[in-house]
């Protein structure tokens, strides 16, 4: 279990020599469900040592740093500040977006992620899709607008449902699927007009509806060469059937079974090997995860979106089948190197579930008491994300999604049994969960 030592910045905690015998420190930038599955796999390596969040949380094993994964000037200094930290993972959007790994660069520090230059193939999807039309990477027909006039004559122009997105980053919510030329209009003015997202909206990507299934497809890319990791399925909707609002995400599993290998093969020639190389003919090589959002219908590939990193919670599921060392890739992505590598993954089906506080992802409760958790059985792990110490010493719930159970077996009905089995042990106020995450596998 981690400390309890919550706002304390990381210099407090190093001691020199401690470290150097027990290995690397490694600070993890983000507070998720799924920097906790980064944590556990890099607790993994023997070259590890002390790990630090920014912020992390209380459940997620590492000594909680106080320090915003946003702040990013504050990380730097205490990247500088402390030596045996040789590698800073930034996992979350944001930070990237911010530039967080130029900054550790420049100062000579190892960091884990793209730069903002190749971050931008998700933080604006205008850039994207531009770069998809010119390296002939196959996605939906498009137009990109900052003149709201124009992007409605765009749009009374074509068929219906149309799908509006904001360009920026937006909590995965500037996406409005319009079903008529009426919400479309809407969608326009909330994004352009009324600044629903802020700047995010100063632009809009008006695209084709897809039909199809998607898959996550993540990938080590160090610049030039890329490794595969299983390909994955998330599921954005709140509620069991799909329905519901639109969340950060609700379960995953991994591998993805209606995605073939002949399937996997064209993608990788039509988009993942087209897209790295485009990256370094824009002078912005891309070193990190990238994340192929895809749509898939017959042998149809197309990208719907470009993440600049893992999935959450798509990694919840696909992390632990890794069977080579996190530490190792990620030194060797930093380093160019990935092609030196044989990186292993368990012949493994895994899924995860995640439990949410009720309402999510709109208003909901903080501070309910966690119970159960002690009862999770040895073959299930716990994820944490939006939860904190109690005054009692328990965890107690802090945030919309509050923790993932995932578990892993040689079969998808095994793995899934063994997740639902151990979800109803834990309880908390207002819970609630998807029933029907791996049901049709
Ligand atoms: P994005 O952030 O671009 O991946 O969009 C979020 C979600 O909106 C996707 O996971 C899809 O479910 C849906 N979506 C986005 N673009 C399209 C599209 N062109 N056609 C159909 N659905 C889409
Ligand atoms: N699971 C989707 C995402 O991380 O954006």
């Amino acid at each position: 279990m981690s400390e309890n030592n919550n706002v304390k910045t990381v210099a407090r905690y190093v001691n020199l020599r401690e470290v150097s015998e027990s290995g690397d420190d490694v600070l993890v930038v983000g507070g998720g469900g799924r920097e906790h599955a980064i944590v556990a796999k890099l607790r993994q390596s023997k070259r590890v040592g002390r790990i630090f969040g920014a912020p992390g949380n209380a459940g997620m094993d590492v000594t909680e740093t106080g320090i915003g994964a946003t702040d990013i000037d504050r990380i730097v200094e205490n990247v500088a500040e402390n030596p045996n930290i040789r590698l800073t993972v930034v996992a979350p959007d944001d930070p990237l977006s911010m530039g967080l790994v130029d900054k550790l660069t420049a100062r000579g520090f190892r960091a884990f992620g793209p730069t903002k230059a190749a971050a931008k193939l998700e933080w604006s999807k205008s850039y994207a899709k531009d770069v998809m039309r010119r390296y002939g990477i196959p996605t939906a027909a498009y137009g990109a607008f900052t003149d709201i006039d124009d992007a409605r004559a765009f749009v009374s122009g074509g068929k219906f449902p149309v799908v509006v997105k904001a360009d920026g980053l937006a909590l995965g919510k500037g996406v409005i699927i319009a079903q008529t030329k009426a919400e479309a209009f809407n969608a326009l003015e909330e994004i352009m007009l009324d600044k629903k997202f802020g700047a995010a909206g100063n632009e809009v990507v008006v695209e084709e509806f897809l039909t199809g299934y998607e898959v996550s497809l993540l990938t080590f890319v160090d610049g030039k060469h890329f490794s595969l990791m299983p390909t994955s399925c998330d599921h954005k909707r709140a509620l069991d059937g799909d329905k519901g609002l639109n969340t950060g995400g609700m379960g995953a599993y991994s591998p993805c079974p209606l995605f073939t290998k002949d399937l996997l093969d064209k993608t990788v020639k039509t988009i993942v090997e087209p897209t790295v190389n485009a990256m370094i003919k824009e002078g912005a090589p891309f070193k990190g995860v990238l994340y192929f959002g895809l749509m898939v219908s017959g042998d149809d590939i197309k990208v719907l979106e470009y993440n600049a990193r893992f999935g959450d919670p798509e990694t919840q599921s696909v992390l632990p089948l890794l069977d080579s060392d996190l530490y190792e890739i990620m030194n060797a992505v930093i380093d160019g190197k990935l092609d030196a590598l044989d990186i292993k993954w368990k012949n493994k089906k895994s899924i995860n579930v995640v439990l949410a506080s009720g309402g999510y992802p709109l208003g909901y409760k903080k501070g309910c008491e966690i119970s159960g958790l002690n009862d999770v059985s040895d073959d299930a792990k716990v994820y944490f994300a939006g939860v904190k110490r109690g005054d009692n010493g328990g965890f107690v719930t802090n945030g919309g999604r509050v923790l993932c159970v995932q578990a892993m077996a040689d079969d998808f009905a095994s793995a899934r049994k063994t997740v639902y089995d151990n979800i109803v042990k834990i309880k908390f106020d207002d819970c609630f969960y998807r029933k029907d995450i791996g049901s049709k596998l």
